[in-house]
């Protein structure tokens, strides 16, 4: 079902913010009329990390994707928009960026499978524990 204030979680990864791309992607959002309505940049804890990709812990990758994601700055943020959860990740492209098509984040602008940029959630649920996790209600 789609909804027109449907939310998601996207994070823009350490590579991401070391090689300047915060702005290109931000701007592939905007383009595709999508609205931004949290931002902050933080750097992750192992905790948060865990916690993040718990899912994936039993997976070959997980230890070396828990040091990458903390590895330096990330940049949080919710984006709102119709059918935002599956569009944002039709823009983002394929886990794999030798995968992902051109015209895609990954498919554009990386090649390694760990260094891929950039997050999106992947389902309603994934989405409300991720903005939760990260945006925390402060009181
Ligand atoms: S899976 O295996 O189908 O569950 O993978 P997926 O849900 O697409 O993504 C898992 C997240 O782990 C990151 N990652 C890797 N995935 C697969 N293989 C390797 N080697 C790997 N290394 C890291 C991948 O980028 C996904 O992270 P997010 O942040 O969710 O995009």
């Amino acid at each position: 079902m789609s909804s027109q204030n449907e939310q998601t979680f996207v994070m823009v990864k350490p590579d991401g913010v070391e090689r300047g791309l915060v702005g290109e992607i931000i701007s592939r959002l905007e383009n595709k009329r999508l609205n931004l309505r949290k931002i902050t940049m933080l750097e992750v804890s192992k905790e948060l990390a865990q916690t993040h990709y718990q899912e994936h812990r039993d997976k070959p990758f997980f230890n070396d994707l828990i040091n990458y994601i903390t590895s330096g700055p990330v940049v949080a943020m919710v984006w709102e928009g119709d059918n935002v959860i599956e569009v944002v990740r039709k823009l983002i492209g394929d886990t794999d960026p030798k995968k992902a098509a051109p015209g895609t984040i990954r498919g554009d602008l990386a090649l390694d499978i760990t260094y891929n940029l950039v997050h999106g959630s992947d389902s309603e649920d994934t989405a409300k524990r991720e903005i939760n996790l990260f945006f925390r209600p402060t009181n």
